[in-house]
């Protein structure tokens, strides 16, 4: 029979209702995994699940819907206990669930509660559910924790309270691996640039505008990433492949963060030109 990266794995993904999170959720479950997958909405979250279960159909790996706000203190208790009651232990947290919202912008311009909000689902949401996650995984023998970050929050770029909330992530991440590394758990984030998910593609073509091409113009690779890129650096990290790989942070953004603007790049250092032996 064949042997699944996740086989025998049980994972909880935040925030899987659609995008990168959804995407990951399916890999899971094609590589065997029993998965939970949460979001705010029971229709929006049992939706997700049907899909992504018809998919596998009667592959390895199922999802489990539950319905949680990662905000709020009791939802993920009851995440977590739902889990437990359903799956052996949990060897897999992924805190996807996050975003960005609309009245974020430079530091003097936020307003307290767009700050509040946005540290909430991105920060206070991955803390509460590591903090609900750590004991059962650390009495089942160890695990692996995934915190889905920003390339904005490596750099100044961004909206300022998601970029703050975001690059907090780090120093959580860090610290559980430092605090929780002799139980064999493991704590790894991802720092994305800009994905491609149904709705962002959405959003950029609708329509396409000049900051567009010039954010382009800033990927060395000279495209935006895929859902499925991130689902496959995020199974790297969540599986064995990756276990003496802990408290890094992973950017997952075609080398946006590695030098500077492409602009100075391109004249002084002429990468137009094809290499030549
Ligand atoms: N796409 C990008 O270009 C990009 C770039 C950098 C970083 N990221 C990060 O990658 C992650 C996924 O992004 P995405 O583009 O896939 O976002 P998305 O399409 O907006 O999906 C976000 C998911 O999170 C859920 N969610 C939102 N708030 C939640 C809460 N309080 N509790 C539980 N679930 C919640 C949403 O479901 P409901 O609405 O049903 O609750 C949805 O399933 C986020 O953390 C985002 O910050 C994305």
């Amino acid at each position: 029979m064949k042997q699944y990266s996740l086989t025998g794995q049980t994972a909880i993904i935040t925030g899987a209702s659609r995008g990168i999170g959804k995407v990951i959720a399916h890999l899971f479950a094609t590589e065997g995994a029993q998965t939970v997958i949460c979001s705010r909405s029971t229709d929006r979250i049992e939706t997700a699940a049907a899909e992504i279960n018809g998919m596998v159909d009667e592959g390895p790996g199922n999802v489990y819907p539950i319905e949680c706000d990662v905000t709020d203190e009791s939802d993920v208790r009851a995440l977590v206990d739902g889990t437990l009651d359903e799956l052996d232990g949990i060897d897999i947290l992924v805190n996807n669930a996050g975003g960005s919202f609309g009245e974020d912008g430079r530091v003097h311009t936020v307003d307290t509660t767009t700050w509040e909000k946005s540290l909430g689902v991105n920060l206070t949401g991955p803390y509460l559910c590591s903090r609900e996650v750590i004991p059962p995984m650390a009495a089942d023998g160890g695990g692996s924790i995934v915190h889905v970050s920003t390339a904005n929050a490596l750099t100044g770029i961004g909206a300022s309270a998601y970029s703050a909330a975001k690059a907090g992530l780090y120093a959580l991440s860090r610290l559980i691996a430092v605090h929780y590394g002799p139980h064999d758990i493991r704590s790894n984030v991802i720092s994305l640039g800009t994905i491609m998910t149904k709705q962002r593609q959405e959003r950029m073509n609708n329509p396409p505008t000049e900051t567009h091409q010039e954010l382009l113009n800033e990927y060395p690779l000279g495209r935006f990433g895929w859902p499925e890129e991130v689902a496959d650096t995020v199974l790297f990290l969540a599986s064995s492949h990756s276990s003496f790989v802990t408290g890094v942070e992973f950017p997952v953004d075609g080398g946006l963060t590695a030098g500077l603007s492409q602009e100075f790049h391109r004249p002084v250092s002429n990468v137009e030109e094809t290499p030549q032996r």
